[in-house]
């Protein structure tokens, strides 16, 4: 891999082979979304906890200090919203050039296995990848599920497996039984998402449970932000991911941290 590619991976996913990435592109389909209606404040309070940071181009550009060290995986699909008719139909956002413009470490895209759309989704995903590449980007790319897709091993472990085959060099899918197929199968790193907000013990389990089955981190969002304190959140998340901590560990880690002032 070339010294550009390698270095960017290396800075988001750290020497422990673990990565730490806090998603809050969830804007772009979802608006102005509980815990970040005002991006700046809760991602600046997060972002000296986390490995890498994932937006997209707009909260980059209006919310994050530009003297921040941390890097960057920019959402570069979407064009469907969570009220419109095609939530399952995205494209690309974002050209590599501004990508560039914007000194990302990395580019998200999501793409839809299964959908009535996963021919557009996963093309996309080859194009975005094709110019990434002559960048030497790594390219993060998310498995989507819909409401009629199952969620378990098998069909996880096909999407991870086909977004790796297009070229993805970080696989982004959900957490479920018997992760470790999903994570055997894909022959890039996989991290999970954090999926819709979990009581926080629960959150922890999975994170842990991820961990334990082999993959290389979470990207989470909303299991953060809108946790009741979201730093004690990310440093309980944060423990489990390069600690080896227990979800019990972890959640006394919450409890210590959520007595101190927000
Ligand atoms: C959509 C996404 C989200 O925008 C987001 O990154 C998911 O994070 P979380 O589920 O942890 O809130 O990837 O497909």
């Amino acid at each position: 891999m070339d010294w550009g590619k390698q270095n960017r991976m290396d800075r988001i996913i750290r020497p422990d082979g673990h990565t730490l990435m806090l998603a809050v592109d969830h804007g772009y389909f979802l608006g102005p979304t509980s815990g970040l209606e005002k991006p700046r404040k809760m991602i600046m309070s997060l972002a000296p906890y986390a490995d890498c940071l994932m937006p997209t181009r707009g909260v980059l550009r209006n919310c994050v200090d530009t003297n921040i060290d941390i890097p960057v995986v920019l959402r570069v699909s979407g064009g469907t919203s969570v009220i419109g008719k095609e939530l399952l139909h995205e494209g690309i956002t974002v050209s590599m050039k501004d990508a560039v413009r914007l000194n990302v470490a990395g580019v998200a895209f999501s793409i839809m296995v299964g959908s009535e759309y996963e021919r557009d989704t996963i093309l996309g995903l080859s194009q975005v990848v094709d110019q990434a590449e002559e960048y030497g980007i790594p390219v993060v790319a998310v498995t989507a599920v819909g409401k009629e897709m199952a969620r378990d091993d098998r069909y996880f472990a096909l999407a991870s497996r086909i977004a790796a085959e297009h070229g993805a060099s970080i696989v982004k899918t959900y957490y479920c039984d018997r992760f470790e197929r999903v994570v055997d199968t894909c022959t890039v790193p996989v991290v999970i998402a954090g999926g819709k907000k979990l009581p926080e013990m629960e959150a922890l389990e999975m994170a842990y449970k991820a961990i334990e089955a082999g993959a290389a981190g979470v990207d989470m969002g909303r299991n953060i932000f809108q946790a009741d304190n979201p730093v004690a959140m990310i440093k309980a998340v944060r423990a489990i991911v390069h600690e080896k901590a227990t979800p019990r560990e972890a959640y006394n880690i919450l409890k210590a941290n959520s007595r101190k002032k927000k």
